[in-house]
């Protein structure tokens, strides 16, 4: 059994989440991810990892409460135990001095972001990151960006922090912060990381992007992780999670990941016990 350190709602449905899992945290690099079990009768979830330290042995993951799972993990309370915790599972992100880096992160994918950033600029890369989200009440961490980052912009929908609106105004930002990247990097939601992809084709810019299907077993066993990439088959469990955002077959992605949404999201949301989603 896995102790549970911490779990707290850092922002309305994202919680910060620390288990204590000694031999995770002695071998976990960044874009690792772990596999978590909530209980004894609760399915297999995959968590980006979002920081971690070796001497105390524990391992730190925002989560997203949208399902049955994550639901179940919101209700955990320190000193509380989990039954799996496996890990560290998946490629970790490449870290070399690339130059330029631009680190984009959203949702979740803000903390899963920090330790890249963290490397990044460790590696000798000119670090700028940008933090998306909805209003600037869900934006988290600024104060850890701003000490391995050269620059933290801000990007809110409803424009209370940052720049006003969506990923799609990435070229533009660009221009105005006179940043030039030689790689961009991008953490989120899935509809985050197509938009990105999505815009940054056009510039020629290297996008990696950190990719979530629904994974089981996160060893390469099961196929679920399933994804299309250059035109290649590729499981994102063992062949990622990272992977050139330019080469994904987000159409065919997108569907998979929405599967099991009549049995697992809309059920709850009827119900009443998911706020958000
Ligand atoms: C490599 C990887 C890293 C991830 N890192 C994080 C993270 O750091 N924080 C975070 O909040 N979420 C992360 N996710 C997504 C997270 O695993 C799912 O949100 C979670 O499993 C949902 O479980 P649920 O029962 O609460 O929701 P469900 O009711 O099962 O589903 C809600 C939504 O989540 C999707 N989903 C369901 N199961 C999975 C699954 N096993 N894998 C991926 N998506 C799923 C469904 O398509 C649906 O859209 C990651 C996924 C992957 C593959
Ligand atoms: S999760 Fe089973 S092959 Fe990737």
């Amino acid at each position: 059994m896995y102790a549970v350190v911490e779990r707290q709602m850092i922002v309305p449905n994202l919680h910060e989440f620390t288990v204590e899992a000694p031999e995770v945290a002695e071998s976990v690099q960044a874009g690792n991810f772990v596999i978590v079990r909530p209980d004894e009768m609760g399915e297999r979830m995959p968590l980006s990892v979002a920081d971690w330290d070796p001497e105390a042995g524990t391992v730190t993951s925002i989560f997203m409460q949208v399902g049955g799972s994550t639901a179940k993990l919101a209700r955990l309370k320190p000193g509380d135990t989990i039954p799996t915790y496996v890990g560290p599972l998946g490629k970790e992100t490449k870290i070399e001095n690339f130059g330029t880096v631009l680190c984009v992160g959203g949702c979740y994918g803000i903390g899963s972001l920090y330790p890249i950033a963290r490397a990044l600029k460790a590696a000798g890369n000119t670090v700028h990151t940008l933090l998306e989200a909805r209003s600037s009440f869900l934006l988290y961490w600024q104060d850890r960006f701003e000490k391995v980052s050269d620059s933290v912009i801000e990007l809110t929908r409803d424009g209370t922090a940052g720049y006003k609106g969506h990923i799609s105004r990435l070229g533009e930002i660009l221009t105005l912060e006179k940043i030039k990247p030689d790689l961009i990097i991008v953490n989120g939601c899935t509809f985050l990381m197509m938009k990105a992809s999505k815009v940054t084709e056009p510039m020629a810019v290297k996008t990696i992007v950190n990719m979530n299907p629904i994974m089981i077993d996160g060893t390469g066993m099961c196929g679920v992780c399933r994804l299309t990439v250059d035109g290649n088959v590729k499981f994102a469990c063992v062949d990622g999670p990272d992977f050139d955002g330019h080469e994904i077959d987000w159409e065919e992605f997108l569907k998979r990941r929405q599967t099991y949404n009549p049995e697992e999201v809309h059920p709850l949301r009827k119900s009443g016990c998911v706020s958000h989603f």
